[in-house]
């Protein structure tokens, strides 16, 4: 029988599963007006050649439901049906109550009608284009207009082209840390909700550092109001708004699972340094805020991160170690998301990656991405049976200008990793470039997917990353071995092929500086089985 795409849990980590094999998501988010058919047409011969397997596509409420209790699903079904021509799933984006903050997606008859459906307010009581939370209405509204979104696709979707859902889009409220609608006042003034004190308490040891700060700043009170519980600050507003939105998203996504059980997350706006809540969209899924979020909407899978900023590695890792499995819905568009892509994959065993604006990607970023994500297909399966067992990782370089090597034990294995940002000189003519240093000016990406196959034996792949091998340092003392490489071949997983193994060529001499490393050339990605050895 047909099984619906799945999450499997384990652990942090989760594997989709899509028509019974594990899927990876190699994605693209289209522009915010890029979904309908006749301007997406153009772009998708480009978006196979990138090697996406599935796109990331907004649907909009007010386009689907422009009377109320009347759906048009033209525009969806055109995408379905073309991604569908184009061998490409889809994850589809629900631009409900909210799209960056703000409402702009609510249909005319919710914004015309303010009695009916509030509007968030600022303290000095203004009204925001910001749907509150706090009404039921504006709730039930949503949660009634996805609820027939996924029925639809429960009727016409029978081969699963869509494979996850976003539920609403960058949730947070700006420009104050809370909604002050009288509603919204009479609930800060009230108790603390006894699910979310209960969730506090049954995982008080695995609380995320911030909650667990503000709750143990004031005593850990298991009873009181949101100040007395939290304290008088504006994380606790933050608090109290996160709650809030996540219940109202519970409410969205348990409607729409009701008719078709896919798996469903929400994504975050990221935090610019030094903003507060209300400067940055407050109470997101954010992961100072994933406690939260967790016992307000269980209805969700997964909270996801939307990484524009340079340091994708530390927000990846944020969500990961918050227990959360990573699906990045969209990142920055540049030759490094080629690289991002990797780690997300090889560190986290990532659900996905998606570039924002994929249509707009082209050139030497378009040619990365794609190189990225032949690695990420070869490799599924593998990713799929190492994911979260601590025998895989991905190797990003930590800084821009790093030049130190970069250690990272993998089980019984230390690797030493420098990254090669620039194409090498003359390395037919057996120069190495051992430093790093710049030969050229365009910047490359540099990373790596590392899976520890066997005893010592490894799978490496990627590009623009030199590694030689150490054994961990002895807790009891004496001398480490020295780890020497026995071999080193590259080739392809070749799905064609049973999913076997493909050799092109012996990798020795001067392509591994005469057995000293393995060497992932920069500018063009490559996939190596490395066996080691160990002497003294
Ligand atoms: C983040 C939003 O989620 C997207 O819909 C889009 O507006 C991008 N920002 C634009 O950079």
């Amino acid at each position: 029988m047909h099984s619906l795409p799945h999450l499997v849990r384990s652990g942090a980590t989760a594997r989709l599963v899509v028509d019974g094999q594990p899927f990876t998501i190699r994605g693209g988010e289209l522009g915010n007006s890029s979904m309908e058919r006749a301007y997406l047409a153009p772009y998708w011969s480009n978006l196979v050649e990138m090697g996406l397997n599935a796109v990331v596509a907004p649907v909009y409420w007010d386009v689907l439901e422009p009377v109320e209790g009347r759906f048009d699903w033209t525009t969806v079904d055109h995408l379905i049906e073309d991604a569908r021509a184009h061998g490409m799933r889809l994850v589809l984006l629900w631009f409900g109550s909210w799209k960056n903050s703000m409402s702009c997606y609510a249909p005319a008859w919710v914004k015309m009608d303010v009695e009916r459906f509030p509007r968030a307010r600022t303290s000095h009581g203004a009204p925001l284009e910001i749907l509150s939370p706090f009404a039921a209405a504006n709730r039930d509204a949503d949660a009634r207009a996805f609820a027939a979104l996924l029925a639809h696709l429960r009727d016409v979707d029978r081969e699963s082209t869509v494979v996850m859902v976003q539920v609403e889009n960058e949730i947070g409220m700006i420009p104050e840390a809370r909604d002050h609608t009288p509603d919204a006042e009479a609930a800060f003034a009230g108790p603390v909700p006894a699910e979310l004190i209960e969730h506090l308490v049954t995982h008080r040891d695995e609380l995320g550092a911030a909650l667990h700060a503000e709750w143990h700043a004031s005593g850990a009170q298991e009873q009181g109001t949101w100040t007395e519980v939290f304290g008088d600050s504006a994380a606790t507003e933050e608090i109290f708004q996160a709650w809030h939105f996540a219940r109202y998203v519970d409410a969205v996504a348990a409607a729409g699972k009701a008719e078709h059980p896919l798996p469903m997350y929400t994504n975050a706006a990221l935090i610019r340094p030094g903003a507060q809540p209300g400067q940055y969209p407050s109470a997101g899924p954010l992961p100072h805020l994933a406690d939260v979020w967790r016992a307000g909407a269980p209805a969700l899978d997964f909270i996801a991160p939307d990484i524009y900023f340079p340091d994708f590695a530390r927000w990846a890792d944020a969500y990961a170690d918050s227990g959360n499995p990573l699906f990045v819905p969209e990142a920055l568009r540049s030759v490094d998301a080629a690289a991002n892509a990797l780690y997300a994959f090889g560190k986290h065993g990532a659900l996905g990656f998606s570039p924002f604006g994929i249509e707009s990607v082209s050139g030497n970023e378009a040619a990365m991405l794609a190189g990225a994500y032949d690695v990420v297909a070869q490799l599924t399966p593998l990713i799929a049976e190492h994911a979260g067992d601590g025998s895989m990782t991905g190797l990003l370089p930590p800084t821009a200008d790093m030049r130190t090597p970069h250690r990272v034990r993998l089980d019984d294995v230390v690797l030493e990793a420098t990254y090669e940002r620039v194409p090498a000189p003359s390395l037919a003519d057996g120069v190495i470039n051992e430093t790093g240093q710049a030969h050229g000016t365009q910047e490359l990406p540099a990373a790596a997917i590392v899976i520890r196959t066997g005893p010592d034996e490894l799978v490496v792949a990627g590009i623009g990353v030199t590694l030689t091998f150490h054994e961990p340092p002895r807790p009891a003392g004496g001398a480490a071995q020295v780890v020497g490489i026995l071999s080193c071949e590259e080739g392809r997983y070749d799905d064609a092929a049973d999913g076997g193994w493909q050799h092109l060529r012996w990798l020795n001499g001067d392509q591994t500086h005469q057995g000293r490393h393995v060497r992932l050339e920069p500018g063009r990605f490559t996939v190596q089985r490395v066996r080691l050895y160990r002497y003294r």
